[in-house]
């Protein structure tokens, strides 16, 4: 029987709200989702009160600033700071983002922040990612087939211009899971990231398996679940495009068989 409802222990309940700083004029509110995977209890909703007037600018200034002063158990990832690393990604005010480029006053009211979604969660706003890293196991790198160059193997400046907005990719998976394709189909199909990726390599003048990483995608799920609704280019943090990746391999797909 199809069930429409969240299973009991995936439903969330109203979790703790930590005490209200005495006398300061600029608080801001956070609800976060909460999980630990050791306590068997349900997800909650945590509510902290964050002192802009002591804070940084960005989201993640607030999370670092609430595990540091208030709740040490709170748990994210976060590495570079400058939107380099991709580990910072979440769901923002109902938006995937990355919390360390992403200003607290972009945001309307109350800050709500959950993890990425659809993804199985390890902890609090730590999502589990391997399904999505295996998803890029696609061989990246140059295959050749010639004998290689003397020097090296060189490009045209518009061969090289062709890498433009594929190259720029930090894996932070908020285009994949902000996709309903890949909500539905995550397993089978690999999702605006990975197929990005895919491109990267099949675009590149350099390399000589074209044929072959065009066969590797040749699957009615892999390549062919992307309804072009678009989500993964509107919330790509480093302005990507996959949706049109996507579209140019099934392109080159179809200009194979005519
Ligand atoms: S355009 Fe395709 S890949 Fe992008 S969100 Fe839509 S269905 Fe997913
Ligand atoms: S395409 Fe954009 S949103 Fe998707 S993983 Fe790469 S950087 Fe992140
Ligand atoms: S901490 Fe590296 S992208 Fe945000």
């Amino acid at each position: 029987m199809v069930q429409f409802r969240l299973p009991r222990n995936s439903r969330m309940s109203v979790g703790k709200t930590w005490p209200r700083p005495e006398g300061v004029a600029t608080l801001r509110t956070f609800r976060i989702y909460r999980w630990n995977p050791e306590d068997e209890a349900n997800p909650r909703i945590d509510t902290y009160f964050v002192d802009l007037d002591d804070c940084g600018p960005m989201i993640l200034d607030a999370l670092i600033w609430i595990k540091d002063r208030i709740d040490p158990s709170l748990a994210f990832r976060r590495s570079c700071r400058e939107g380099i690393c991709g580990s910072c990604s979440m769901n923002i005010d109902g938006v995937n983002a990355l919390a360390c480029i992403t200003g607290i006053d972009e945001v309307k009211g109350d800050v709500r922040i959950y993890p990425l979604p659809h993804m199985p969660v390890i902890k609090d706003l730590v999502p589990d990612l391997s399904h999505f890293f295996a998803q890029h196991a696609f061989r990246p790198w140059l295959e050749t087939y010639t004998n290689p160059p003397e020097k090296e193997w060189k490009q045209s400046p518009q061969d090289r211009r062709l890498l433009d907005g594929l190259y720029e990719c930090i894996l932070c998976a908020c285009c994949s899971t902000a996709c309903p394709s890949y909500w539905w189909n995550g397993d089978r199909y690999l999702g605006p990231a990975a197929l990005l990726h895919a491109y990267r390599w099949i675009v590149d003048s350099r390399d000589e398996a074209t044929g072959e990483r065009l066969d590797d995608l040749e699957d009615p799920f892999k390549l062919y679940r992307c309804h072009t609704i678009m989500n993964c280019a509107k919330v790509c943090p480093k302005g990507l495009n996959p949706a049109k990746a996507i579209m140019d391999i099934r392109g080159l797909m179809l200009e194979r068989v005519v």
